[in-house]
């Protein structure tokens, strides 16, 4: 059993919190263990708890969308969030819920190690970009120990309102040239902690 299962089962067993013993079902994340690409979204919604998946409902069909306007197909990027089970009528994760689940995200990625982690709304840009704000922070990247990182929109708010539609669509479309431009000074052996797009 690889690593990476062995940690699904103890998410499943988690009982840490509140959500844990209120879920239908906790949802670890999926991808490839190797993944280049990590997603991190808000929590599982009622679609999400009854199925163990993540983005299996209306968000999750947009971010498929969002995912082949750059020719990727939801099986080649790991997709997490940063909570993993479903917060009772869809509410806010609180503070304390997110602190107790970090151990569990902060393992994945160690397992993955992938080359950029895309954060999809609030929750999860606040654990890599501290005191911003998603309307100024989205479409940027930074590189911080050797991951690259990316805020953008929540899928789910560009659904809601549609004038984020292109800025989620816009903010897509740049994943690949970050990753272009990260292999091409990777391959110059340079080490900038800031890439040019932040
Ligand atoms: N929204 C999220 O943030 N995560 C999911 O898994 C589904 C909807």
């Amino acid at each position: 059993m690889s690593a990476l299962t062995e940690l699904y089962e103890q998410i499943e067993l988690c009982r840490d919190c509140e959500l844990g013993k209120h879920r239908n079902r906790a949802v670890p994340g999926e991808g490839p263990e190797k993944a280049t690409l990590l997603f991190i979204g808000e929590a599982p919604g009622w679609y999400e708890d009854q199925q163990g998946r993540p983005f299996v409902g209306p968000a999750g069909q947009y971010l498929e969308e969002l995912l082949a306007s750059i020719s990727l197909k939801r099986d080649q990027v790991y997709i997490a969030n940063v909570i993993k089970c479903r917060p009772p009528g869809n509410r806010d994760p609180l503070p304390a819920e997110i602190q107790t689940c970090s151990k569990w995200l902060n393992h994945q990625i160690d397992l993955i190690r992938p080359k950029m982690i895309v954060t999809l709304g609030r929750y999860s840009m606040a654990r890599y970009f501290p005191n911003q704000t998603i309307s100024k922070v989205h479409g940027k990247a930074k590189k911080q120990d050797n991951i690259i990182y990316y805020a953008m929109y929540h899928p789910a708010a560009a659904l809601h309102q549609g004038s984020l539609r292109k800025v989620i669509e816009a903010d897509m479309l740049t994943i690949p040239q970050i990753l272009a431009q990260a292999e091409k000074l990777n391959e110059a052996e340079a080490e900038p902690q800031q890439l040019s797009l932040f």
